[in-house]
């Protein structure tokens, strides 16, 4: 898979690429990460890449001219360009007003070959940009940051991850807390007592199969307890449902799933 990040401070990105997991997927072909300088697709002596916000106001603005022509002439010509071409993958812009990223945006987004980030910075991007320009905005949660670098970094990874051949558990990703709509499982590895606390008996039961429904339990109570706005939209079994109806009239205090 592709990436062309988009950004004013590439420089930040190739620490964690370089530490990580990420690394050794591109060393195997299954990652490539090209980081755009957007400043430099700026024509003047000082290089700008910001400007003042029309109707007056805090804060500076990110020009549209090198934003459009750093991903034209990566991308080729994107629609409302003059011959109004179809961009060849999703261009994404980070920012606090998009849709919340989450475990199905990453999954959605692993199953492109390709994907263009434009990171934000300043106040903000001049409207054009998202107007003519991205196809999609994603935000990585409610809160505001200086800049979409880091929201580009996590997306880069929680995509990455998901790719065919990058986990060396292939089964890995489907474990996840929230792959499933669910938290997961709590994990423990050895040694089996560990000042006093020991390992639950039915993990070194050796039994597959009480293991598997202890799990599944471990994550319906976990995910009851701390997420239960999550049980309304899992893919629940009859078991499941019946395991949780069994728990909630022995649990007064147990959390109902609309809470
Ligand atoms: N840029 C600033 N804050 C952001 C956020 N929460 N998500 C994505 N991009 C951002």
């Amino acid at each position: 898979m592709r990436f062309d990040i988009f950004t004013l401070l590439p420089e930040v990105f190739s620490p964690y690429f370089q530490a990580s997991i990420l690394q050794k997927a591109a060393e195997r072909g299954l990652l490539e990460i090209h980081l755009h300088n957007i400043r430099d697709w700026t024509h003047d002596r000082h290089h700008t890449t910001d400007d003042l916000p029309y109707g007056g106001g805090g804060g500076m603005v990110m020009k549209p001219e090198p934003i459009f022509e750093a991903v034209e002439s990566v991308l080729g010509p994107v629609a409302g360009a003059a011959d109004d071409g179809q961009p060849p993958c999703p261009i994404i812009l980070l920012t606090p007003q998009g849709r919340v990223f989450n475990q199905a945006i990453a999954l959605e987004l692993s199953r492109q070959p390709r994907l263009a980030i434009i990171c934000g910075r300043y106040e903000g991007v001049d409207e054009r940009v998202r107007e003519h320009l991205v196809t999609d905005e994603i935000s990585i949660g409610d809160y505001v940051l200086t800049g979409g670098e880091l929201p580009a970094m996590i997306i880069v990874d929680a995509v990455t991850r998901l790719l065919p051949g990058v986990l060396g558990d292939p089964d890995g990703p489907m474990d996840d807390s929230h792959a499933g709509g669910l938290l997961e499982y709590p994990h423990y590895t050895r040694p089996p007592e560990f000042r006093g606390w020991r390992v639950p008996d039915v993990l070194l039961s050796g039994d597959h199969a009480r293991i598997a429904r202890w799990r599944r339990e471990q994550s319906l109570l976990r995910t009851l307890a701390r997420r239960p706005d999550l049980l309304d939209k899992a893919a629940l079994s009859e078991q499941d449902r019946r395991f949780l109806d069994e728990y909630r009239s022995t649990s007064p205090q147990a959390p109902s799933s609309k809470e």
